[in-house]
């Protein structure tokens, strides 16, 4: 049997070049409502690069897309020499581009006091060449009208590189040709006696319930796309885009399974990346966050800056979502407030929790991954018990939706299954794969 294989994946890392202004109201408008620490981009990864390059037995890294902020020239230079120092240790990278990587009609800017000043954008066009260093001119297929590629990255393993920038409008997804390409490598590969598995930006699959009713959450067509891909034998595929750590699995009508992987955003709460070994026909996923950077933290620790950041985010959108009234009821309520309300009885060791910390909770350990609260735990008993409490309203909603989105028909299993992973694997795992 050969030797195991190690490659480090890291996505949506939205550099935003150090040369850049990025100061004053204008960025900080931008910032608060933003998961990313964007001005900080260049401290987070040279530290994230730099764990990353203390491994000396892990050469390859994959990276899906998102590379730079919002497509400035100048980020791209600033990323691509970051990359060229990861390849003088001995690195070898493997990316693909997405949405956020291009930009034609000067729209990229930086920040300076109130005022959002145009910067030079990337042409789509010259991604390919820009990046030909790092996968494509490795190729040993490349699908040029889509920027897609398929790379040996190791004795035995192929990598399938797939662009979904589709119309770079409201198809995100991949264009027939595109997926025939696609196809016919997947079958080479197995001919070939090798294994192929595949990355993207956009996640391939929906990760949790309410991903179903999001569009921009998955690719366009993602079902058809599951099916081809399971059912020609594709297993395995690593995505970005969502900024969210989740292992999601998919069988088709004929029994195959593909398993979407999907990781955080590098430069975002909770800042992660992976570590996938291929030892025969195992899969060994682990899981890494940013220890640290250099940057005035405000006395936080990484952990604690990246979770303050994304709060703050929730904390407005959920103010621009809620009616007023349901804001005030929020703010100052306490779960054994809500509770009483509803007349059940909270457990003592949340009670006094307040229900918008609770709710920004939530949503915050959905994108972290592993959610928390599953049966048995107080908090899932107190969100059961409200549930119950809320069927002479939420029935109605169900009755309305069944037909329109059916993960809606169940609205308790529908919330329920988002605060509590079973499973608890969306960071370190254990797949078996069809390789032979
Ligand atoms: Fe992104
Ligand atoms: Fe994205």
């Amino acid at each position: 049997m050969e030797k195991p294989f190690s490659f480090f994946l890291v996505t949506d890392t939205h550099y935003f070049d150090s040369e850049f202004k990025r100061t004053g109201e204008a960025y900080e408008k931008r910032s608060r409502t933003d998961q990313k620490c964007v001005a900080e981009t260049p401290a987070i990864i040279d530290a994230g690069f730099a764990q990353i390059a203390q491994d000396k037995n892990t050469d390859v890294i994959l990276i899906p897309g998102d590379l730079v902020y919002r497509g400035e020239y100048q980020s791209h230079v600033g990323f691509r020499e970051r990359l060229y120092k990861l390849k003088e240790q001995g690195k070898k990278i493997y990316l693909i581009t997405a949405r956020h990587d291009y930009c034609e009609d000067g729209e990229p800017v930086e920040f300076d006091g109130d005022e959002l000043i145009p910067v030079k954008g990337m042409p789509r066009d010259e991604l390919r060449d820009f990046y030909k260093d790092f996968g494509f001119d490795d190729a040993i297929s490349e699908h040029r009208e889509s920027m897609s590629y398929v790379a040996q990255i190791a004795d035995g393993i192929r990598l399938l590189a797939l662009n979904c920038d589709g119309d770079c409008k409201d198809f995100k997804g991949l264009w027939d040709d595109q997926m025939q390409w696609a196809l016919s490598e997947i079958q080479k590969a197995h001919e070939a006696g090798e294994y192929i598995f595949a990355m993207t930006h956009y996640p391939l699959l929906p990760f949790a319930p309410i991903m179903h009713l999001i569009g921009d959450a998955k690719l366009t067509d993602w079902e058809k796309r599951a099916n081809e891909f399971a059912d020609a034998g594709l297993d395995l595929i690593f995505t970005g885009h969502m900024h969210a750590q989740a292992i999601t699995d998919y069988t088709t009508e004929k029994g195959n399974t593909i398993t979407d992987v999907q990781t955080g955003c590098f430069v975002g709460c909770p800042c992660a990346y992976r570590k996938v070994t291929f030892e025969g026909s195992t899969v060994n996923i682990k899981s890494y966050t940013i220890d640290d950077f250099d940057y005035d933290k405000q006395g936080k620790t990484a952990e604690e800056y990246f979770q303050w950041r994304f709060d703050r985010m929730i904390n407005l959108k959920m103010d621009e979502i809620l009616p007023k009234p349901a804001k005030k009821i929020l703010d100052g309520f306490t779960l054994k407030k809500l509770g009483r309300l509803l007349c059940f009885k909270v457990d003592k060791s949340i009670e006094s929790r307040l229900a918008k910390e609770v709710g920004i909770e939530l949503v915050r350990n959905i994108f972290i991954g592993n959610e928390p609260y599953v049966k048995g735990t107080p908090m899932y008993e107190a969100m059961a018990t409200l549930l119950k409490r809320l069927h002479p309203v939420t029935h109605i909603v169900e009755r309305k939706m069944r037909a329109k989105s059916p993960v809606l028909s169940d609205i308790d299993s529908f919330v329920l299954s988002m605060i509590g992973d079973e499973k608890q694997r969306d960071y370190d795992t254990v797949l078996k794969i069809n390789r032979k």
